[in-house]
């Protein structure tokens, strides 16, 4: 869904439903929302590695729809996304050193989830002769990022450098395509998941 009719969609719902508090809360946020309109939070965001031209980068999504607040036993009143999709075979990862992974493409369109220590996305130019990396983005433990860069569409992916120490999450989308989601910005979130 593109920003303007996610934005048209919304001011449908704010319009309808002016009562509402949590309608309220989003008809105050900035017409071009910043990674603060979130804060709140009223939406699950987080960065994505895309591919635009053949080459990687990275967005910073807003999943739709809107968290709502748990009915279920266990979790009652958490704020709740229940549209991750139904996910394939998914891996553990241990980094037991410094890894540069070097260019590489994501595997299959996935979540990557950062369990502990710390990781390093850059990428590089469209040009093959040029070695230099830039566009750098910090993961830290906690961070869910969406990987959709795969060999068919990026030409020569990105780089990732692991600490040592690091662990992650691999979850590939069932289904081969990540959730619905707005594109807040390009670039990785400021402050994903908020
Ligand atoms: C899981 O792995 C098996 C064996 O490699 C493969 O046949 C299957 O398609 C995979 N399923 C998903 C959802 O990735
Ligand atoms: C190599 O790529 C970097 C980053 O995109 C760019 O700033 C630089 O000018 C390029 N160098 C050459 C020699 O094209
Ligand atoms: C970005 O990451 C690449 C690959 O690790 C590294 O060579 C480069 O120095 C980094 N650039 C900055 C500005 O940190």
């Amino acid at each position: 869904m593109q920003l303007q009719a996610f934005l048209s969609v919304l001011s449908t719902l704010v319009l309808g439903s002016l009562a509402s508090p949590a309608a309220y809360m989003f008809a105050n946020t900035p017409t071009a929302p910043s990674d603060n309109a979130v804060l709140s939070p009223q939406s699950l965001t987080l960065t994505a590695l895309v591919s635009k031209d053949g080459l990687s980068g990275l967005e910073c999504w807003v999943l739709t729809p809107a968290l709502v607040s748990s009915t279920a036993e266990g979790t009652i009143g958490a704020l709740s996304y229940s549209n991750l999709g139904a996910l394939g075979n998914s891996s553990y990862d241990l980094f037991t050193e410094l890894t540069n992974a070097g260019l590489h493409n994501a595997p299959a369109p996935q979540y990557v989830i950062i369990l502990r220590g710390q990781g390093e996305l850059s990428f590089p130019s469209a040009d093959p002769a040029n070695v230099t990396l830039t566009g750098n983005y910090t993961l830290h433990a906690g961070d869910i990022l969406i990987v959709q860069d795969t060999a068919e569409l990026s030409f020569r992916g990105h780089n990732s450098v692991w600490q040592p120490g690091t662990s992650t999450l691999q979850l590939p989308f069932a289904s081969g395509a990540a959730p619905e989601h707005v594109v807040l910005h390009e670039g990785g979130c400021k402050r994903p998941h908020m």
